[in-house]
């Protein structure tokens, strides 16, 4: 089969992509960087059925629905045979779609107090550009307070998108050129690979940071000192960096950066007129246990505000991912200009947006009954699941925030290699489970699984029941074959 001459990672073998070890490395200018899909899965993971010859969509739409992505292939896998307790008792349960199911309960029972007033007609037509001046100005009001933001957030400096996804993707194709490079230390959630790459062409400068050695409390340690050097050896290939990408708190590990962290990164891309997206969407989701630990940039001095810029969205804190609400904050006010001039190809609805700015402009209700009990369901929910896997001698990484159980599953693999991973993924999707591996998220190091904990309780039962099931098969085939553990 004819291969389209600008997908370098296409075979003629169809659509199966050939790993390039790139969480520790850059990808050539111009080359989209891959990730290695389980075998076992290969025909239900790919995206593409059209070849290269005999496309009737452009070269870029070919080229982004050639390359790897794991959101699609996942999506189609899960929604083929989705669990659900009466009409699919035996479908695959998603611990691998980074939902909130946590508090839905309160949610559903604040939003249905909600009275949409038909009179208000005014919703019926083009919202402004940036988005309901209302709605910006609830949204900036309660930056302000849950963010502790050290100065007033100014609702013109908001732009409201449907998602943070159009957000980080809009902010990449306005801060950057087409084959430059963002830094973004690994691991990372593994759609910002997709969207700084997919359309605006930006491609990811991989920042390794490590976890599988030692004492995994000290794991992932963001310093300088890292990204002096991958800058420095960039440069050197004569790649061209223009920003740094930064998630805190963090997706996979569950990290919060610290106020020196983030003092220490800033001031380096202020040395080198670096541009840091500043990805907050998780700002809330902290443990009850750590919750005064989230340190946001907004409450700091930073060296260079025009290129320091916010992205949050609805979709975590809220648990509310369907109603695509997302915003970005910026004291640049060219790329406000930019992003005004383009939101209208990703405005959230009028409707949507009175609802969410009826939830957030309920501070009582927030502070009160909403976040304590959802700070204590995800440390909660973070127990069980770490509790159920440290029995087996699992390492769980000791996250602080957000969904996610990030675990050291080598001891359950054939050998240490993103192979062996992938091996271990087939078998837990075989189980019908579907989670994520360290590789999906960039990781350099083989040997991690990312487990989402903020699902209903019953599912989650469900779901470690049957990963639990795949890991004593393994440990019964170990006991009868015992030298594959030697080779680890
Ligand atoms: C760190 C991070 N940023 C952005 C997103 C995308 O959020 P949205 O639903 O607002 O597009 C996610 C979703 O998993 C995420 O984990």
């Amino acid at each position: 089969m004819a291969t389209n001459p600008s997908t370098a990672a296409v075979t003629d073998t169809g659509y199966r992509l050939t790993r390039l070890n790139l969480a520790c490395q850059p990808a050539s200018s111009g080359t989209k960087s891959t990730i290695m899909i389980p075998s076992t899965t290969d025909t239900a993971l790919t995206t593409s059925t059209c070849s290269a010859t005999s496309t009737t969509i452009s070269t870029r739409a070919y080229d982004i629905i050639a390359h790897t992505n794991p959101t699609v292939k996942f999506d189609r896998l899960v929604a083929a045979d989705r669990y659900d307790k009466q009409s699919n008792p035996n479908g695959i349960i998603n611990l691998g779609t980074a939902e909130n199911k946590l508090c839905a309960d309160i949610l559903s029972k604040k939003l249905a107090e909600f009275q949409h007033k038909p009179e208000e007609e005014t919703l019926n037509y083009y919202p402004q550009l940036k988005g309901a001046p209302s709605f910006r100005s609830a949204v900036a009001k309660f930056i302000e307070l849950h963010f502790k933001a050290n100065h007033r957030i100014d609702p013109e400096n908001l732009v409201v998108l449907c998602g943070t996804t159009p957000v980080l993707e809009t902010l990449s194709f306005a801060v950057a050129e087409h084959g430059d490079y963002f830094m973004i230390p690994t691991p990372y959630y593994h759609r910002i690979y997709n969207d700084i790459n997919d359309r605006a062409g930006i491609n990811s400068l991989n920042v390794p940071l490590y976890g599988m050695e030692g004492d995994i409390n000290k794991a992932y340690d963001l310093t300088r000192a890292a990204f002096e050097k991958t800058y420095e050896d960039a440069v050197t290939k004569g790649l061209k960096v223009k920003g740094i990408v930064l998630l805190s708190p963090h997706n996979p590990t569950g990290d919060i950066y610290t106020k020196d962290q983030l003092v220490d990164i800033l001031n380096f891309a202020n040395k080198y007129k670096l541009h840091v997206i500043m990805d907050e969407i998780y700002a809330l989701s902290v443990f009850d246990t750590y919750k005064d630990n989230f340190t946001s940039v907004l409450q700091l001095d930073v060296p260079d505000p025009d290129r320091v810029h916010v992205v949050w969205g609805f979709s975590k804190d809220f648990g509310l991912s369907g109603y695509r609400v997302g915003c970005v904050y910026s004291r640049n006010q060219q790329l406000i200009k930019y992003f005004e001039t383009t939101a209208i190809f990703a405005m959230p609805a009028a409707p949507i947006l009175q609802r969410l700015e009826y939830l957030i402009s309920d501070t009582d209700w927030v502070e009160k009954d909403y976040l304590p009990v959802y700070q204590r369901r995800l440390r909660e929910s973070f127990d069980v699941v770490k509790q159920r896997l440290e029995k087996h001698g699992i390492r769980v990484y000791p996250s602080q925030a957000s969904f996610f159980i990030w675990a050291d599953v080598t001891k359950y693999m054939r050998e240490r290699s993103f192979k062996a991973e992938e091996e271990l993924l087939s078998r837990i999707l075989q189980a019908k489970v579907y989670v994520m591996t360290g590789q999906h998220n960039y990781s350099c190091e083989p040997g991690w699984l990312r487990i989402i904990f903020s699902v209903n309780r019953e599912q989650l039962n469900i779901g470690l029941d049957r990963i639990e099931s795949v890991l004593f098969k393994i440990e019964k085939e170990q006991a009868d074959k015992p030298e594959h553990i030697s080779r680890l």
